[in-house]
């Protein structure tokens, strides 16, 4: 293996030993989702957005393909700022629609896994050569003070990976994007709303099983990288709708008791039978929650944007 591919060699081994040492002790035991996305977990989440069940990839795209045109208009932004920007495949609807308002001069894409985001600035570049691509690698909850702060910007968050935050986090990172924008500056940002448990739980459990194995392959990043001891088959993949929290609780529940070995942190956990391991949550919002949200950062919503069906919302808020 590649050094550059062990995402600890980029994020730091510590954070990671950090991470497991804090979320493992505590009860629900909990990672943060960031350690999903190493290079094979980003290529399963690439593939999660191409099911079947899995809506919002393609309802986001239809919105922005629909409405790009007006939110280049409205923004006027020369530099694209995108953060949790992955494969950078939907953001061509707005770099081409930023291109042709003649605004755009350069596009920043940030991502925490450093071989999704180069893959994906490589492939824009090519296609965009007249724009200057400056990618960041770094952590959406740590790092935004090195996007850059020049320019019209319009920070773009999409995917609803907000919905992957704690409410306390949420209001956190919508300040840093604030402050990123700089007054005047804008945000573009990607939110599922609520909808029936039938369609939002079926859409975090696919038939052909691969969100189970995105979701498995934490156990396995953790088995390289600290030299864990997890039996993947021990595990089975959850994902349930809490409708009172509003979020999609995702975690692997242990079939039988386990004790697990983590040598790189000197711990052994103990699983009882049943017991969950969040790994994810993916909340759901209503118009006005997450406008009451936005607003509270100091982002004043400007157009909330919808697909037919209302499975999805692209919400334009402006930084005041
Ligand atoms: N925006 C893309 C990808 C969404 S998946 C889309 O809409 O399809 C979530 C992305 O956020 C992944 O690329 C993942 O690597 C990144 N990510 C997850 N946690 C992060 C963190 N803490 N800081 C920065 N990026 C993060
Ligand atoms: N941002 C995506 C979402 O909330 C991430 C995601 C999709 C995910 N499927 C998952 C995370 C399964 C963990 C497990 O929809």
């Amino acid at each position: 293996m590649r050094p550059e591919r062990i995402v600890t060699a980029i994020v730091g081994a510590d954070a990671l030993a950090a991470d497991v040492r804090r979320g493992l002790a505590r009860r629900p035991r909990e990672l943060p989702p960031r350690w999903l996305y190493d290079e094979r977990g980003s290529e399963l989440f690439d593939a999660i957005t191409r099911l079947e069940e899995y809506y919002p990839t393609r309802r986001e795209r239809e919105i922005l393909a629909t409405r790009a045109g007006e939110i280049a208009r409205r923004t006027g932004a020369d530099v694209l700022v995108e953060i949790g920007s992955g494969t950078s495949d939907k953001t061509r609807i707005l770099l081409d629609a930023l291109n042709d308002a003649g605004s755009l001069r350069r596009y920043v894409p940030f991502d925490v896994s450093p071989d999704t985001l180069h893959a994906a600035a490589a492939r824009i570049a090519a296609a965009y050569p007249g724009i200057d691509i400056a990618p960041v690698v770094g952590d959406f909850h740590d790092d935004l003070d090195r996007l850059p702060r020049h320019g019209r910007r319009l920070i773009a968050f999409l995917g609803g990976t907000i919905g992957n935050l704690y409410p306390r986090e949420r209001a956190r990172l919508l300040q840093g994007i604030r402050a990123a924008a700089g007054p005047g500056g804008h945000l573009v940002l990607g939110a599922d709303l609520v909808k029936d448990r039938a369609r939002l739980e079926a859409a975090y459990n696919d038939k052909a099983g691969v969100t189970a194995a995105f979701n498995r392959n934490v156990l396995v990043v953790l088995n390289r990288e600290l030299g864990a001891d997890f039996d993947l088959d021990a595990f089975a993949h959850v994902a349930r709708w809490d409708a009172g929290r509003s979020w999609m609780e995702i975690g692997l529940a242990a079939h039988d008791r386990q004790v697990v070995r983590i040598p790189a942190v000197d711990m052994e956990v103990v699983f009882e039978a049943g017991e969950l391991l969040r790994t994810e949550i993916s909340a759901k919002f209503r118009r006005e929650g997450l406008e009451r949200e936005l607003r509270a950062a100091g982002l004043e919503p400007v157009a909330f944007l919808t697909d037919p069906a209302g499975d999805f919302a692209v919400s334009l808020a402006r930084a005041e």
